[in-house]
């Protein structure tokens, strides 16, 4: 039985480990680590440790913005994030919780993910232009 997710020491491992896989990722390290280079990604795991903080404790502690930052990469990358680079980084991100964490909160985690993921992919395929726009049922 794992332990779940309980403090800002637990979500700093969590996202730790997750930006370890993704950076090695033979889909995503591209992307990511081209957006941010080596001495910036203390910055960004503490960012996002904030992050995982506001949304799973409710703590008012992260202040940025996902959307514009998203747009900004999808745009560095010709328009060409789409839906399986979202699906991707949710089963990474799946996978890493499930290895560490098990409760309320790392099914949270979780959950909360797939829906963020679901938006920033809609304003991302709203913000490409026409031909790189794919069509969705
Ligand atoms: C295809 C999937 C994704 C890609 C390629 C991606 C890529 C990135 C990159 C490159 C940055 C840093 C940009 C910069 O600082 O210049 C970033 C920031 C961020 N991403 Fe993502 N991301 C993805 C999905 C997600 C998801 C699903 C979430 C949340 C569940 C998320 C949350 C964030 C947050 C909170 C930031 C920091 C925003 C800020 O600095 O204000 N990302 N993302």
């Amino acid at each position: 039985m794992k332990n779940d997710i309980k403090d800002r020491a637990d979500i700093y491992k969590l996202v730790s480990a997750f930006y370890d896989k993704i950076k090695t990722d033979s889909l995503l390290g591209p992307i990511f680590n081209h957006m941010i280079s080596d001495h910036e990604w203390p910055t960004h795991i503490d960012k996002l440790t904030n992050f995982w903080e506001t949304n799973l404790f409710g703590i008012p502690k992260f202040k940025g913005s996902p959307t514009q930052k998203h747009i900004q990469t999808d745009a560095e990358f010709h328009h060409n994030i789409q839906e399986i680079h979202f699906k991707h980084w949710l089963q990474l991100w799946e996978q890493t919780v499930t290895s560490l964490y098990e409760g309320d909160l790392a099914t949270r985690a979780i959950m909360a993910a797939h829906n963020i993921a679901e938006i920033q992919n809609m304003v991302l395929r709203r913000n490409k232009p026409k031909h790189k726009k794919q069509f969705k049922a």
